[in-house]
């Protein structure tokens, strides 16, 4: 019928240029018919696969699984991360823990005794320490099917080159000192290191890209980043650093050590935890008068104190202010593990330690900011167990409160229970395992190198004819507004 009509149609218009115009016209339109359809066709087909790979990351039946194939898309046939260390003097790593050399190797023989990192709040940033005890920890391990990165003594066969400097831990001891003597030992030690780097042979041939440095706390490595702003920089946040010495292309983001002990054997319930609302300010603070400062003048301030008007009323909301003795670490502990939700007020840097504290007491973090960064984001779908709100919301009557109290039992212990499938990407752990926070880390090192390499091959493309190295586009330093 169709096939009769069409060729009568053929026939009544043959001898025409409109005829010819006309078929002309449906022959193009048909082949853009085609060719729209095979490309829809070729989206649907791979769409359902990306999809299953998404649901097996994160099905809420079975436990999150770190995929082991992560790794091997990286580099089929090298399952390991390859890691240089440089030999650094003992004064940028060990010894900053009064450990003393013995004999001639610049590192404590693990086997004997491991050098603790001191407690408190320092811990915070000891990702320097953990990564450090894991790569000499890996001389012992051998590769084992569980072992992520391991050190190899010759820079030529590694994939990354990791600079061993407890930059948090150096900013922590000797900073502070810096107003009264003019030049503080952290900036000694940056400015050496900045030396040392720039003389290595590692460093002159890929020109930085493919070293590690760790610069944890916000302030540290203050001077020396912008020297050394090639190399990735495993970070805290990108708060106090303008976006082209940092950003989250290039370097990694790495969970604060939690302060408040680990809930284990958690057997509460949505009914068993009596608070509602918690929010614990643990500061660190010299003097009354800083603590007040800090409370209303620092960035953050204006929106803590607004929901401090907002919350402080309603009788199952807990706002508490210890300092960071012992207690306070304490009674932060048990404040977090009797309550349900867990207020995080983004500071004076968009990350904060208390949403590590929060996930290990598994109490689901409520999280006030517009632009917090989260470690291992690629892998970990936040939205499942935090519930996160804007400042320009959180401030408006009511609205955060009856958010809370929206959240009923099933929903509250389905996150509950995310919690302790996730908590363990944020434990830092020695000897290392089963996707804790180090493998995690190395896991985000390993999926840098692809970046490096395209970097490094590009930067050889003219190396027959010019000597040049990496290309350095000159940084602008811009200071950010809430850099101190
Ligand atoms: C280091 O590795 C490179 C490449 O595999 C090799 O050519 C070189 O001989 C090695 N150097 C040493 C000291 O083993
Ligand atoms: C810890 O809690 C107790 C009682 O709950 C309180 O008296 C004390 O001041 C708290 N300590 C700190 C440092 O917050
Ligand atoms: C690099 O190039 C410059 C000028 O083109 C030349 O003076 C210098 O000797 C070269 N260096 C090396 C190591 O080839």
């Amino acid at each position: 019928m169709a096939d009769r009509s069409y060729t009568s149609w053929v026939i009544h218009c043959r001898n025409s240029l409109f005829c010819l115009f006309s078929v002309t016209s449906l022959l193009f339109i048909l082949s853009w018919f085609f060719a729209l359809r095979s490309a829809g066709r070729s989206r649907l087909v791979s769409l359902p696969s990306l999809r299953n790979q998404v649901l097996s990351n994160s099905n809420a039946g079975c436990p999150i699984q770190y995929p082991g194939r992560v790794g091997a898309e990286w580099g089929a046939e090298k399952k390991i991360l390859k890691v240089f260390m440089y030999d650094l003097p003992p004064e940028f790593h060990f010894g900053l823990l009064h450990w003393k050399p013995e004999g001639s190797s610049v590192w404590p023989d693990i086997r004997k005794k491991v050098p603790s990192y001191p407690g408190g709040m320092k811990l915070q940033h000891s990702v320097e320490y953990w990564l450090t005890l894991d790569l000499l920890f890996s001389a012992y391990s051998g590769p084992s099917p569980s072992r992520v990165a391991m050190r190899v003594h010759n820079s030529s066969e590694a994939d990354v080159i990791i600079v061993p400097f407890f930059s948090s831990l150096c900013f922590n001891l000797f900073a502070r000192l810096r107003k009264q003597e003019g030049q503080s030992h952290d900036k000694v030690l940056q400015d050496k290191l900045v030396k040392y780097l720039e003389a290595q042979d590692e460093w002159k041939r890929s020109g930085g890209v493919d070293h590690v440095i760790l610069a944890h706390h916000p302030n540290s490595l203050l001077y020396a980043r912008n020297q050394l702003w090639p190399a990735i920089f495993i970070l805290s946040d990108f708060g106090r650093y303008p976006p082209n010495i940092a950003n989250v292309q290039k370097d990694i983001i790495a969970p604060y050590r939690h302060v408040v002990k680990s809930y284990v054997d958690d057997s509460s319930t949505f009914d068993s935890r009596p608070i509602l609302l918690y929010f614990q300010a643990l500061l660190v603070v010299h003097s009354i008068v800083a603590k007040s400062d800090w409370w209303s003048t620092s960035p953050g301030g204006s929106v803590r104190q607004e929901l401090f008007y907002l919350l402080k009323d309603e009788k199952d909301v807990h706002f508490m202010f210890g300092s960071v003795q012992q207690d306070g670490i304490n009674n932060a502990t048990r404040g977090m593990h009797s309550s349900k939700f867990c207020l995080n007020i983004a500071g004076d840097t968009p990350s904060s330690n208390r949403l590590f504290d929060a996930i290990m007491s598994h109490c689901i973090p409520v999280i006030i900011s517009d632009d917090i960064e989260l470690p291992f984001e690629d892998i970990i779908d936040y939205s499942e167990f935090c519930i996160f709100v804007r400042n320009a919301d959180a401030v408006k009557q009511h609205y955060l409160i009856n958010l809370i109290r929206g959240i009923g039992k099933g929903e509250w212990t389905r996150m509950w229970k995310k919690l302790q499938e996730v908590e363990k990407f944020f434990e830092f752990r020695y000897p290392s395992r089963d996707n804790d926070a180090v493998q995690m880390i190395w896991w985000s090192v390993a999926h840098k190198v692809p970046a490096i390499k395209l970097k490094l091959h590009r930067a050889k493309r003219y190396a027959r004819t010019s000597n040049d190295t990496v290309k350095k586009e000159p940084p602008a330093f811009v200071v950010p507004h809430n850099f101190w």
